[in-house]
């Protein structure tokens, strides 16, 4: 086993050292020699494709988060609405579903059991269905119409990581195929952003390059008993999957938040020291979205909150306000979380070590649920 962990301490700390390569493969091998994007595994005709009038997103767990992610990004480039659906809600709750729905189903595994059966009841309500999977062979891409497989290798730990990264990696081309298909960006926008997503690889591994000052922090950390995430836009869904490990592996009560909704009660929980990592976006990017976050730090630091910042490089603006600081490379906005998580990712793990946990195997959980 010592082997198969390539000499890391677990299974989970090598899979966030196989992130860059995670996302590195997950891109390969997708544009033709025009430098369009082509997705051979697709078996939906291309005008079913461009007449979709919605996009819901089925998908569980750290999986659903990547949807959240995708979402973003979907819309802004293709201008067609996504919904993201927990599988068992969407299952159960009579969903408004047709020849028009494009239902794209996220698993790592191929087999969680709530997003087979979502993937079911699309498709006899005649949506086609294009999974994102991990694992090839599996029962989700056998039953769907189209398939986008992650590249991501085989996930042995129970808390995905990779497989996090290399949905949001695959959903994101799938966005960018249907901008193309669609007319919505042209072929040198699509170029443009094709390789801003090809330069993340080095980035995220810079990330990690920098993880043993996240270690510290969360070794320092040991005693804490709740733990809050905030974030805005794409940095809202990271705050969840933040706060999710944590609760996974450290058996800490975590809840993340969108920054925008504090007033509106999450505020009500800060008291002196209580800890709240806080997701900046880049200061580069539009839409103030980077001063809202600043003045909701400064929010919760004036009322006792321990700050805990992922921040971009050189974004002098938050320093005053955070009691730690991890940095992440510069990126722009929509692929900012492929950075974000990891430091969130290296906490967790941290900090269930320190408490002398079990980080590939968290108690009462299994790596897929394959009973509903
Ligand atoms: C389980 C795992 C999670 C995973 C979820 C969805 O709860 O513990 O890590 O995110 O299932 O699994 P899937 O294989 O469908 O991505």
């Amino acid at each position: 086993a010592a082997a198969e962990k390539g000499g890391f301490d677990s299974f989970m700390d090598k899979e966030i050292h196989d992130q860059p390569q995670a996302v590195a493969d997950t891109l390969l091998g997708r544009t033709d020699a025009t430098g369009a994007l082509v997705l051979d595994d697709l078996r939906i005709d291309e005008s079913v494709l461009r007449a979709v009038n919605k996009i819901i997103v089925v998908a569980c767990g750290t999986a659903a988060y990547s949807g959240h992610v995708a979402k973003y990004a979907i819309e802004h480039w293709c201008r067609i609405p996504v919904e993201v659906e927990l599988a068992h809600e969407f299952r159960y709750r009579d969903p408004i579903v047709d020849e028009r729905t494009l239902v794209v189903a996220v698993t790592q595994s191929g087999e969680t059991m709530d997003t087979l059966m979502a993937v079911r009841h699309a498709r006899e309500q005649g949506a086609k269905v294009i999974s994102i999977v991990n694992t090839h062979g599996s029962t989700i891409p056998r039953e769907s119409d189209a398939v986008l497989y992650t590249h991501a290798g085989p996930e042995i730990a129970v808390a995905s990581t990779k497989a996090f990264l290399a949905q949001i990696t695959a959903a994101y081309v799938l966005g960018l195929y249907l901008a193309q298909l669609r007319g919505n960006k042209f072929p040198d926008e699509i170029a443009r952003l094709l390789d801003d997503l090809r330069a993340m690889p080095r980035k995220i591994q810079t990330v990690i390059e920098r993880g043993e000052y996240v270690r510290a922090t969360a070794r320092s950390m040991e005693k804490s008993d709740k733990v809050l995430f905030l974030g805005r836009h794409v940095g809202f869904p990271v705050a969840l999957e933040g706060a999710l490990k944590l609760k996974e592996l450290a058996y800490i009560h975590a809840e993340g938040f969108a920054a925008g909704e504090l007033k509106h009660g999450p505020i009500a929980l800060i008291d002196e020291g209580q800890p709240v990592f806080v997701v900046v976006p880049s200061p580069r990017g539009r839409d103030s979205l980077h001063s809202k976050i600043v003045s909701n730090i400064q929010e919760i630091r004036a009322r006792g909150a321990r700050t805990l910042v992922i921040a971009e490089d050189g974004d002098d603006a938050v320093r005053p306000y955070a009691d730690e600081i991890f940095w992440i490379p510069q990126a722009p906005t929509l692929l900012q979380p492929l950075l974000a998580v990891v430091p969130l990712q290296i906490f967790a793990m941290a900090l269930a070590t320190a408490k002398g946990l079990d980080v590939d195997q968290p108690r009462n959980l299994a790596k897929s649920v394959t009973v509903e």
